[in-house]
């Protein structure tokens, strides 16, 4: 297993054991802080808006003792010049020892990755990855219920657009579990991660409907119908409201259900919900902190 060095561009890059070995860094470094970035500089650079990741390596840095220095915005930077994202990356690469890049293009981590010879992370690229929010989650769904293995998880909402299940789904297939796909036809799982499933001899049910589906489940992954995604605006107007998760809707459902949301959200979860025993989404975010110092002392080379 070598992480010095290494780019975390997508989550099928990782093993099985790799996977649990992040979390377990994660959890010592949670429990026993360390300065084992100290000297060192991240970039975080952001072409996409961001709360939580964005933040959360800042915090995961500071903890690390470590230091930063980027953007949250390119609207303040040479690239309302015309700079390439070629040429910005190949300069902070030149200040910094790590980056952390979100973009809305898919496939624009792998690019900076090709173009620096420091390691890249990617925060977010478009609608086809973001695997530190995966190991985050992981790292939740192993904390609250104590593995990952043989669980039956459902995944509600923008199955079509939303990076989030799908790198999910790609990692929780090394682990057996049931899952259960809840969204409109239009915004359904795409084949590619159903034929992967299918290859895996993982169970899968899709439904349109959130009751009865939920009341079996352990986990229930719930995100947000992103306007940010449609091609056509009449689209997202559709389906924006399609799914609201209230305190009734989970009337039947297990006690020890957790419910997952990447967050931000918008409706999909009445806050009504935030004071029962089934919500982790804030949880889940606070996570961010310990994986994403255990990332980056990885690949910094800090801990081999
Ligand atoms: N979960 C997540 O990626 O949140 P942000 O967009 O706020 O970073």
């Amino acid at each position: 297993m070598v992480f010095k060095d290494r780019d975390v561009i997508s989550i099928n890059d990782f093993s099985k054991d790799e996977i649990l070995y992040v979390l377990k860094i994660a959890k010592n470094l949670e429990q026993n802080p360390k300065p084992l970035a100290k000297g060192k500089i991240m970039a975080p650079l952001f072409f996409e808006p961001s709360t939580r990741t964005r933040m959360s390596f800042i915090a995961a840095m500071e903890r690390l003792e470590g230091e930063v220095d980027g953007f949250a915005s390119s609207k303040i930077t040479s690239v309302k010049k015309g700079e390439t994202l070629w040429d910005t990356v190949k300069t902070v690469e030149k200040y910094t020892d790590l980056i952390v890049i979100r973009h809305p293009l898919e496939g624009a981590a792998r690019l900076a990755a090709e173009a620096s010879s420091k390691p890249v992370i990617n925060a977010g690229d478009g609608a086809n990855q973001h695997p530190t929010q995966t190991l985050l989650d992981l790292y939740t769904i192993w904390k609250t219920k104590g593995g990952l293995t043989n669980l039956k998880i459902g995944l509600l909402g923008d199955l079509k657009y939303g990076r989030t299940v799908h790198s999910l789904v790609t990692a929780m297939a090394h682990f057996n579990p049931k899952f259960t796909f809840i969204s409109p036809e239009a915004l359904k799982m795409p084949d590619s991660y159903l034929i992967m499933l299918d290859e895996n001899k993982i169970q899968y049910t899709e439904t349109e409907e959130i009751l009865p589906a939920i009341n079996d489940l352990d986990i229930l992954y719930v995100t947000r119908i992103q306007k940010e995604r449609f091609p056509d605006p009449i689209e997202y107007e559709r389906y924006k409201g399609a799914y609201r998760i209230t305190k009734n809707t989970l009337s039947s459902v297990k006690k020890d259900l957790k419910i997952m949301h990447p967050l931000p959200r918008v409706n999909e979860i009445c806050k009504e919900v935030d004071n029962t025993g089934h919500a982790i989404y804030f949880e889940q975010a606070a996570n961010g902190i310990p994986v994403r110092e255990a990332l980056i002392a990885l690949v910094l080379g800090k801990i081999k």
